[in-house]
This record gives structure tokens, C-alpha cells and sequence, in this order.
């Protein structure tokens, strides 16, 4: 068995399917990431963050390079076996949590269960187990309109959890939250990440939520630019962040 959760080779993006139109959004990206990890990709806007998480999701394809996920190269998926894979193995959260408005915050969360059938004592254990851990047992009867902006963040990472998927990724989750709700989703991130090893890729451009990753990779044009490990506390590490992100303007 592998410890690899991520494994991308020269992996590289060109939008447009005209010479004219063309645009090289990822050139030349390799990188891994072992069970466990807790990644953050940051970069300027336009830099190919999303297209790489994109990729990573399944949601768009490489022109060139190899992507792995758990050991199984995704590239060379037909559309069925893409779905059985996302459904089985990734969790997303994204910025607009888009939770179903009349399904209560329970039936959110069960739903990927539901969808692979599931047994609804089993649904009911899963789902009681998550909510506990992102501090959500207390509105699970309740509707997404009826709690607030925080909670309805942590139902939909409940919801990208709840089948124990083995890579979570995050475009911008705390893009849309106050201080307070992003902070709490990101506690959140890291008793996951630190009590149950999931492995997390999460996209920022934002230092706080970047300085909860254990290494953060950033990118420009489409390239691998530095790479930074935590080492300290968080506060150090969030000043390093700041410190690179300096960098950036002055190259
Ligand atoms: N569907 C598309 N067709 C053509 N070009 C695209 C498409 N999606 C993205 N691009 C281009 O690819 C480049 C990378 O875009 P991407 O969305 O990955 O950037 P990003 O780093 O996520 O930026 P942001 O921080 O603003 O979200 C940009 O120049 C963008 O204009
Ligand atoms: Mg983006």
C-alpha cells in the first residue's frame, strides 16, 4: 500500500481549442502529497489554482502529464468510472456550499450515503459521527435557512466527509464567512486532518486560512514557485506566508 495520496508529473493545461485562443494555464506542475497532509496552494489571482484543483476534482481534464490519485491515474477514466470515483474517494468544498434548501441539514449530510445506498442505521451512525466533530449535532433537524452562514460551511464539509473520502479539497471554503466562521471552519479542517489523517488540499489566497496547512506550494504562471513546510507556531508560520507573499510582487 501506498502512503501516497496525490501524485501529479508534469502536469500541464491549455484552455482553448483554437492556436489563437489558446491560453497555458498550468505549464509545467509536479508535486505529492502523502496521507496525512494538509496542502495549501496559494498564488495570485489568474495563476491556475482552481484549474489545478479542477483537475484534481475530476471536474476537467489535463492536456499533458499524470495524475494519481490513491495509486489509480485518473486521466485514463471513462465518465462512468470518473463518477464512481468521485463519489467514493473525493470530498469538495467550495465557496458557494450550495446545500439543498429543502432537505434539513441531516438529510444534506446523508446524502451521499443515501446515493450509494447505503443502510439508513448505518447513514445515521456516519452522519452522527461527522456532525459531532464539526459541532453541528444540535441543528441536524434543522433547515439550511435556519442556521447561520458558519454552520451551513461546516454541513456542507460534513456532507463532503461523511463517506470518509481519501482526499478533501477546498476551493476559497472560508471565501464567503466572517472571521469568526471561517476560523471556526478551519479548527475544524485541522481536528480532521490531525485526529482522523484526512488529507487535505485546500486552494487560498488568504494567509490566516493558509497558515493551518502543514506546507503550502505557491504558484505563478502556471509554475511552481516556492514551497514552505511549518515548522513553528502558527503565528510564525503565518508570517513566513506574509513574507512570501511579498516576494511575489518584487519578481
Ligand atoms: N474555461 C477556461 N477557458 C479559458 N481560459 C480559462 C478557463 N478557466 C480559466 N482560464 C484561464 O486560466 C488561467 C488560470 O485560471 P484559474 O481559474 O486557474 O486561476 P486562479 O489561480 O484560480 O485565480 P483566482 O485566484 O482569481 O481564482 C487564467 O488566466 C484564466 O483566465
Ligand atoms: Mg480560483
Amino acid at each position: 500500500m501506498t502512503n501516497q495520496i496525490v501524485t501529479i508529473n508534469h502536469l500541464q493545461k491549455i484552455y482553448g481549442k483554437k492556436k489563437e485562443n489558446e491560453h497555458m494555464a498550468l505549464k509545467d506542475i509536479s508535486f505529492n502529497v502523502d496521507k496525512g497532509d494538509f496542502v495549501g496552494i496559494m498564488g495570485p489571482s489568474g495563476s491556475g489554482k482552481t484549474t489545478l484543483l479542477n483537475i484534481l476534482a475530476t471536474l476537467d481534464t489535463a492536456t499533458k502529464g499524470e495524475v494519481s490519485i490513491t495509486g489509480q491515474d485518473i486521466t485514463h477514466l471513462n465518465t462512468n468510472e470518473l463518477a464512481e470515483f468521485r463519489a467514493k474517494k473525493l470530498g469538495f468544498i467550495f465557496q458557494n456550499f450550495n446545500l439543498l434548501d429543502n432537505l434539513s441539514i441531516y438529510e444534506n449530510i446523508a446524502l451521499p450515503l443515501s446515493l450509494q445506498n447505503e443502510s439508513s442505521v448505518n447513514i445515521r451512525t456516519m452522519v452522527e459521527k461527522i456532525a459531532e466533530t464539526l459541532d453541528i449535532t444540535r441543528i441536524l433537524n434543522n433547515y439550511p435557512n435556519e442556521v447561520s452562514g458558519g454552520q451551513q460551511q461546516r454541513a456542507a464539509a460534513a456532507r463532503a466527509l461523511v463517506h470518509q473520502p481519501s482526499l478533501l479539497l477546498g476551493d476559497e471554503p472560508t471565501g464567503a464567512l466572517d472571521s469568526k466562521n471561517a476560523k471556526s471552519l478551519l479548527e475544524s479542517m485541522k481536528a480532521l486532518n490531525e485526529e482522523q489523517l484526512v488529507t487535505i488540499l485546500l486552494v487560498t489566497h488568504d494567509a490566516f486560512s493558509a497558515s493551518y496547512c502543514k506546507r503550502i506550494l505557491f504558484i505563478k504562471d502556471g509554475m511552481l514557485f516556492k514551497e514552505i513546510h511549518r515548522q513553528g507556531t502558527r503565528h510564525d508560520f503565518y508570517k513566513e506566508i506574509l513574507a512570501v507573499l511579498e516576494e511575489y510582487s518584487e519578481v
